[in-house]
């Protein structure tokens, strides 16, 4: 049997991104993936089909409300939810594919089966024992629901983010549990449809944790796209007959009280967990943080030597360009090499339309710690580009250094805020100041000059506001 430098268990961004990266620094490389097709879940039942069933549905949402003032006349689409979800299947065959060609362009075996540790240095799939230098455990993380909620994509009553993205018909009234990106992201797809979409939340604002400007926005910019809101909501179990649900909840402002909502589907959206089952590490000794995390340190490493571990399924922001990143880091660690990731500098994006995208430093965070700062936002209907689109909505938030000007955060809800974060990522990464961006020449007619513009509200005021 080969012996490798590295086996890489699970082949989401993070392993499979890792395993490349090995294999380019000349490491004897393979992966091991159980599922039937490689890209983990972001290519196979996240990321990617989600945004494709995104795109398709604001292309509905274009044609339904934006065609006729373009002087595009004529009956708005009607929608073939069969072909739709082909059509976001083929979307997911081609990128599953692609991954697996740049395994063989790299010379990576995949290793096909649910692999487990019976001690460091061997990794086991079925009755075959694979020796190794170093293992690096990518396996992810699973939807987690809530206590008397049970989830059951089959029947699709009840179901996570995996079957809301294979319903077998579009649902009349739809409830969501939780309004973080999953709630929202699924929910606009299901809005746009035509769904009676209400998202029921614990907290009192959208996405917890966001820039609070960009919460109050975003809610309101989704709600006059249809969707409704029940806020500071604890959702305590839901009740299910053969075809319908009842969603049961306590408001928090009255705890006593116990509301009840309606619907033929109800989307659990609570949040992920680390996914570490099977892997045979209790018995090998690998601490784990309280929150079920593999535990690691500062290069990735568990306290079992030449076990590490990357992504979901350990600490920080469950993304897939985090896994990446570490799991590129984590390739030039074993290969003797300096890996290094930045997690100031990490951005998020919520797809929706508009997006929603932010880096950093949020105003609140940095005003708690008492620091000195600068805000700089730039409103979208102030950019041509984006009026000329129907996407006015929005700004472009930038927060800087009271006295040095040097950008701590951004955050964007606008036309392409997802692409349009990375100039200040960029920034960020570079110790770059608001000046150094408002500087440098935009292109006009861009959305991009609206980050300009917020970079320019950090100084002497922006020019179209
Ligand atoms: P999340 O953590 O973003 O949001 C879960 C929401 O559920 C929170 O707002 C929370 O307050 C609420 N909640 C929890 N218990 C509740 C209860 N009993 N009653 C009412 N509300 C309750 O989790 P989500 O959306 O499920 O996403 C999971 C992970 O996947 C996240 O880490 C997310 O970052 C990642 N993800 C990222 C995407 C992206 O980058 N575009 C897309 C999809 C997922």
């Amino acid at each position: 049997m080969a012996q490798y430098d590295v086996i890489i268990i699970g082949a989401g961004p993070g392993g499979y991104v890792s395993a490349i990266r090995c294999a380019q620094l000349g490491l004897k490389t393979a992966i091991v993936e159980g599922r039937e097709t490689l890209g983990g879940t972001c290519l196979n039942v996240g990321c990617i089909p989600s945004k494709a069933l995104l795109h398709a549905t604001h292309m509905l949402h274009e044609a339904e409300h934006n065609f006729a003032d373009m002087g595009l006349k004529g009956k708005s689409p009607s929608v073939d939810w069969d072909q739709m979800k082909a059509y976001k299947s083929d979307v997911v065959g081609q990128n599953t594919g692609g991954i697996e060609f740049l395994m063989k362009k790299n010379k990576i075996d995949w290793l096909k089966g649910w692999a487990s540790i019976p001690a460091a240095g061997k990794v086991k799939i079925g009755d075959e024992v694979h020796e190794t230098k170093n293992i690096v455990i990518a396996s992810g993380s699973v939807p987690s629901s809530l206590p008397g909620v049970d989830v059951d994509n089959e029947k699709g009553i009840v179901i996570d983010s995996t079957g809301a993205l294979d319903l077998p018909k579009i649902p009349k009234k739809m409830a969501v549990i939780g309004a973080g990106v999953i709630g929202l992201e699924l929910g606009s797809v299901y809005a746009r449809l035509g769904s009676d979409v209400t998202v029921v939340e614990y907290m009192d604002a959208v996405c917890p944790g966001m820039d609070a400007d960009v919460q109050r926005t975003f809610k309101r910019i989704l709600e006059k796209q249809g969707l409704k809101f029940v806020m500071g909501a604890a959702v305590s179990g839901v009740e299910t007959t053969k075809t319908k649900a009842k969603v049961k909840y306590a408001l928090k402002k009255s705890p006593d009280s116990e509301e009840v909502l309606d619907a033929d589907v109800v989307l659990v959206a609570t949040g992920r967990k680390p996914f570490a089952e099977g892997l045979g590490l209790d018995a090998l000794g690998v601490k784990m943080t309280e929150r079920g995390q593999i535990a690691t340190n500062a290069h990735w490493a568990t306290n079992v030597a030449g076990i590490y571990a990357i992504g979901d399924v350990i600490e920080g922001p469950m993304l897939a360009h985090k896994a990446e990143d570490e799991g590129m880091a984590v390739a030039e660690v074993i290969a003797g090499k300096h890996g290094h990731v930045n997690y100031g500098v990490i951005p998020g994006v919520v797809y929706t339309t508009p997006e929603v995208a932010t880096v950093g430093a949020t105003e609140a965070a940095l005003k708690a710690e008492g620091r000195k700062i600068k805000v700089g936002k730039f409103m979208f209907m102030g950019n041509a580009r984006a009026k000329a689109v129907h996407q006015g909505d929005g700004f472009v938030k930038i927060i800087v250094d009271a006295e040095t000007d040097r950008v701590l955060g951004a955050a964007i809800i606008g036309p392409a805020a997802g692409d349009m974060i990375h100039e200040l990522c960029v920034a960020m990464e570079f110790g770059a100041s608001a000046q150094d961006i408002a500087l440098t020449c935009h292109a006009h007619p861009t959305y991009s000059e609206a980050v300009r513009e917020a970079a320019l509200a950090c100084g002497d005021g922006a020019i179209h506001s």
